[in-house]
């Protein structure tokens, strides 16, 4: 049906009508004010508002104008735009509007803002990510906003890279399933007024520069392509996701941008995908600009829709329908391949139900920043945070301690957040949240202000860069740590994303070191509370902290979920997304393809191992212990058609309730390409009182076996292979089918 209501609206359209719909502007370009100057608070130009979307039929527009806006003011805006688009045009086509709501509705002030991504992650719990997505899809819907970037599925392999956060981690098999999970939440069993689409990003690549920043080229074998980064836009296409944004940087010297092979080949006739892929910023112009495969912008328009663009977030001007108009009058692109593209984007407005409802009713979201919402974000913070080390068992702390807080992340709303949190850099956050605990506050609230002593000791110095830090005073810390019984460092980054985010060393800041050290040579007991989007090499004082809790980027609520955990009101469960290399030149996934020492090979003695993270993917403590046992395998031999079925017992072996995440590895002893070391393929996270036991059990399809082989085809190979389960292992043999 909805089919059919797009061919008939489609054979009324005309071409300028059509390519309107292929170009998405940004909000500043309807509103008072030039460039990013725009009025301040926010402001439609009218004028400009009727110049684009009823002179120039521009069909999207996206983004939050640097600032962000209340739900009523962002449907107030947003009928605006509607009325005009369904009132003022021929065919009354609503617009699409688009945001970056990328860890909640981030642009809508009093918004539920949850951890971003890599601490989703951690948690390692989909069904507490799907309901958090749908609490963002909720929200976004509130203000009118019907589609959402999000999520990001480029693959974190390398820290360096700044937006390292915005992903799942490292591992293929953990970002499919979180992606898949944020997808069904965001976009449900149907898109019905309280679901968003979801934007699958970035498509494809963009996570490997080879030189760690932004936008660089990434140089990706075909093997690599398919045994690492396909997987997880494949599940989510799969699951349904509707909309895909593309990599703005360059795989194999191509820009994606003007990659049939990638946008058409791979995309749709290999991955099945068949919605709307649009544009990252300015993109297409990127091509003459920085990629320089284009001479000008009208060849740039030519590459870009003929390799498999569908809309163009261009996002200043219309020169993008300009030049498309002219290409297809002078018969370089044919009307057809335009009709291909307005399909996808008429058919997914049908199914958004924005011809018959443009615009949401707010009295439809009582729950929008509700008490049950923050509680779901608190607890996903709470399950995000990630115990790395707890000598002594200092944690959990005692309520009646004095507690030095410390460190430049120690009273920020700001780095808690991470950026795309109320603007683009999140550099307002203090401002927006400011009902909101920091770590220093909520520590406060929880144990009584007269036991906790505040000294920050490093700050980030305000309108630099995003990196810069400065030392306040080290001997104001010293001496507090006298009265006190711990001390709690607060180190990481400040908030950033994209570009600014570029590092030209991945190891924590010298003043950072510096206080770190300092506080270690006070024998006061130092817990490292790290807050920050990536790992970042704390190796030359790591043995000098008695505990580290990385927090990741745990949003709001995550100040209270960090003080919940230290005072052992909450027990941490997050296991890390990503292996936490020790040195900088350590940056190896775990399930790198070398033996992991090389001492053996040629009688030398390497006394370097080859892999020796400061800590492992997967890894993450408790405040209670638990204990593997019963590894068993229901065939100690499966056909390559079959399915492998592992049962493990597992028991709290402490004395609270805790959960553990169940993780199970597969290695291939011996294949025709040297095999990763090990492979994640099932995990579970289970709860359990103290004492209790439970069998938990998985199915592995043999198929899941297969690698990218020689061909860069998945091959399944008979032989042996190891299962490893906590610290268990058993092996089995793969055979071909009878
Ligand atoms: O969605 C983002 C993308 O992740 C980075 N560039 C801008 C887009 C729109 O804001």
């Amino acid at each position: 049906k909805t089919d059919q209501k797009v061919e008939k609206l489609l054979k009324k359209m005309t071409l300028e009508e059509k390519v309107g719909q292929m170009t998405q502007v940004t909000l500043e370009v309807i509103s008072v004010g030039e460039g990013t100057a725009v009025a301040s608070p926010h402001q439609l130009d009218e004028e400009k508002m009727r110049k684009m979307i009823v002179d120039y039929k521009v069909g999207s527009i996206l983004n939050c104008a640097g600032m962000p806006h209340s739900k009523e003011r962002w449907n107030e805006m947003i009928s605006k735009m509607q009325e005009m688009a369904t009132k003022q045009t021929r065919l009354g086509i609503p617009i699409i509007y688009g945001i970056d709501a990328i860890h909640g509705t981030n642009y809508t002030t009093g918004s539920t803002l949850f951890p971003q991504q890599v601490g989703l992650a951690a948690t390692w719990n989909t069904e507490l990510v799907e309901q958090a997505a749908e609490l963002c899809a909720y929200e976004t819907r509130a203000s009118s906003i019907p589609w959402n970037f999000s999520p990001v599925l480029d693959l974190g392999i390398d820290p360096r890279w700044p937006r390292q956060w915005e992903g799942f981690g490292e591992d293929p098999y953990l970002s499919s399933e979180m992606g898949v999970a944020m997808v069904k939440g965001f976009e449900g069993d149907q898109l019905d007024k309280y679901h968003v689409a979801s934007c699958l990003k970035h498509y494809i690549g963009y996570g490997a520069p080879q030189s760690g920043k932004d936008r660089t080229p990434a140089w990706i074998p075909e093997r690599m392509m398919y045994e690492l980064f396909v997987p997880a836009f494949k599940k989510a296409i799969d699951a349904g996701s509707r909309t895909i944004m593309i990599n703005s940087g360059e795989v194999n010297g191509v820009p994606v941008h003007a990659s049939h092979k990638l946008l058409t080949t791979l995309l749709r006739d290999e991955l099945g995908f068949e919605g709307v892929a649009v544009t990252d910023w300015y993109d297409i112009w990127n091509l003459v600009e920085r990629h320089h495969v284009a001479k000008d912008k009208k060849e740039a328009v030519k590459l870009a829709v003929l390799a498999g663009v569908d809309m163009s977030m261009v996002p200043y001007d219309v020169e993008f329908a300009d030049l498309l108009i002219e290409l297809v009058k002078e018969g370089t692109i044919t009307e057809e391949r335009i009709d291909l593209s307005v399909r996808r984007i008429l058919k997914l407005k049908y199914e958004l139900g924005l011809f018959e409802n443009p615009v949401t009713n707010l009295a439809d979201y009582k729950d929008f920043g509700s008490d049950k919402f923050i509680g779901i974000a608190k607890d996903a913070a709470t399950e995000s945070i990630t115990l790395l080390k707890n000598n002594k068992n200092v944690l959990p702390l005692n309520k009646t301690a004095k507690v030095l807080v410390t460190g430049p992340n120690a009273n920020s709303m700001r780095t808690l957040n991470g950026g795309w949190s109320y603007t683009w850099q999140g550099d307002r956050t203090d401002e927006f949240a400011k009902d909101k605990q920091t770590v220093l506050e909520a520590i406060q609230a929880k144990i009584g202000t007269e036991n906790v002593l505040f000294e920050q000791g490093v700050q980030y110095v305000a309108g630099a860069d995003y990196k810069t830090d400065e030392i306040v005073d080290i001997n104001a810390v010293l001496d507090a740590a006298d009265k006190a019984d711990v001390i709690l460092l607060c180190l990481g980054e400040n908030s950033y994303t994209e570009k600014p985010g570029d590092l030209n060393d991945l190891t924590l800041s010298s003043n950072q070191i510096r206080l770190a050290q300092a506080a270690a040579s006070t024998g006061t007991p130092v817990v490292l509370l790290l807050n920050e989007g990536r790992p970042r090499i704390i190796n030359g004082f790591e043995g000098e902290m008695d505990a580290i809790l990385q927090a990741f980027l745990p949003g709001n609520e995550g100040g209270v979920a960090i003080a919940d955990i230290l005072f052992g009101d909450a027990n941490p469960s997050g296991k890390l997304p990503y292996t936490y290399p020790r040195n900088v030149n350590d940056l190896v996934p775990y399930y790198h393809k070398f033996s992991e020492n090389l001492a053996h090979n040629d009688g030398n003695e390497y006394t370097d191992p080859f892999f020796n993270p400061q800590y492992e993917f997967g890894f993450g403590l408790s405040y209670t212990t638990f204990e593997y046992s019963d590894l068993k395998l229901a065939q100690k031999e499966i056909n390559k058609n079959g399915e492998l079925e592992v049962s493990i017992k597992l028991t709290n072996t402490g004395n609270r309730e805790g959960k553990e995440v169940v993780q199970l590895y597969t290695t291939d002893l011996v294949a025709s390409i040297t095999p990763s070391v090990k492979r994640l393929k099932a995990f579970q996270k289970v709860a359990l009182k103290a004492g209790e036991s439970k069998t938990v059990t998985f199915s592995i399809p043999a198929k899941d076996l297969s690698f990218i082989g020689l061909e860069n085809k998945p091959v399944l190979e008979e032989g042996t292979f190891k299962v490893t389960v906590g610290n268990l292992t058993e092996e089995f043999e793969l055979v071909n089918s009878l």
